[in-house]
């Protein structure tokens, strides 16, 4: 019996340790659960912070848009969209080309002087010449003029790299086709600045761009500065932009943006689209960085001074 009894109270001894590492076990658990949700609110909290971050970053860089001036979905035809702005003194530093020199200053975008097959069999001239090399950074740039071609962190000269195997890349007709549309590009400009098309000629660098997400590597590849073109390039007096891609399908950001003192004004790319602007600082401007996809484009610039005259790229 007093064996029974004993056994009885160690057994009762054995339940109430038993219980007690079980309450133990329980309000340790209790607490570690509390412990994790504690944690979990506060990495929401964390996360959502970090986002907010984010989203204030990215539409601070990019949502100062305060008009667009063209849409992706508008067709501007069949007369080009004008848009005058006060030229700036820049001109004053330069010599005056009569028939040329801007007098009136503007930008303007037009759906009509180049269709979008011709748009499209010059993006794949794009893609073909860019699928040689690029960039390591996600802006690449081809110039048929120069042979210049992004490689890596630098460029090389098509010409001289591939030699006569670039025939197999560029028909003819390609180069022919870059002229036709150069030429009418031409047209445009003259006539809607009131210059003599004679008068005007095609200068350097003009390029094939193909821009995707990929963070930049080199300065090369910082695309994004606001800038003036004749502040970069002297030569430049009037600066045309022909866009292969379309905004919001083949990418989205890589709007082009005007930031004029009183708000930023934008352009949506589309396929055969070609905007065009005087160089000065009356068209101070940048790109929007592109968030998704590729896009291309060619840039296309002329000048008053005979003396930076370049002629069409050729095949040599
Ligand atoms: C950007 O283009 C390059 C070259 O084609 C490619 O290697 C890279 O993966 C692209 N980046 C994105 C984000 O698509
Ligand atoms: C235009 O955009 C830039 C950044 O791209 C910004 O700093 C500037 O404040 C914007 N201008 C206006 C008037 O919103």
């Amino acid at each position: 019996m007093a064996l029974v009894r004993q056994r009885a109270a160690q057994g009762s001894n054995a339940t109430e340790i038993e219980k007690k590492i079980k309450r133990g076990n329980a309000l340790r658990q209790g607490s570690a659960w509390r412990w994790s949700r504690g944690s979990v609110a506060l990495l929401l909290g964390a996360l959502s912070l970090c986002g907010a971050a984010v989203w204030l970053y990215v539409t601070s860089l990019d949502s100062e848009v305060t008009e667009t001036l063209v849409s992706r979905s508008e067709l501007v035809s069949p007369q080009p969209r004008v848009y005058a702005v006060e030229c700036s003194e820049d001109y004053e530093n330069y010599k005056r080309y009569p028939g040329c020199t801007p007098q009136k200053c503007g930008r303007a975008v037009t759906d009509s002087v180049v269709t979008r097959e011709e748009a499209q069999a010059l993006r794949r001239l794009a893609e073909r010449g860019l699928a040689l090399a690029g960039s390591d950074g996600g802006a690449s740039i081809l110039d048929l003029h120069s042979g210049a071609l992004s490689m890596g962190k630098q460029f090389v000269n098509i010409y001289r790299y591939f030699g006569d195997q670039i025939k197999d890349v560029f028909t003819q007709e390609d180069f022919q086709l870059y002229r036709d549309v150069r030429e009418r590009i031409q047209a445009v400009i003259a006539e809607t600045f009131d210059l003599d098309p004679a008068m005007v000629y095609l200068t350097k660098p003009t390029f094939f761009s193909r821009i995707n997400s990929t963070a930049a590597k080199t300065q090369h590849d910082e695309y994004w500065h606001p800038h003036i073109d004749k502040v970069t390039y002297g030569s430049f007096d009037y600066t045309s932009l022909l866009y292969l891609s379309d905004y919001g399908s083949d990418f989205t950001g890589g709007r082009f943006i005007f930031m004029d003192q009183n708000g930023n004004r934008t352009v949506e790319p589309r396929a055969g689209r070609v905007s065009f602007f005087t160089s000065g600082s009356e068209n101070l401007h940048r790109v929007e960085r592109v968030t998704w996809g590729t896009r291309y484009a060619i840039t296309v610039s002329f000048t008053c001074d005979p003396a930076h005259a370049i002629s069409d790229p050729a095949l040599p």
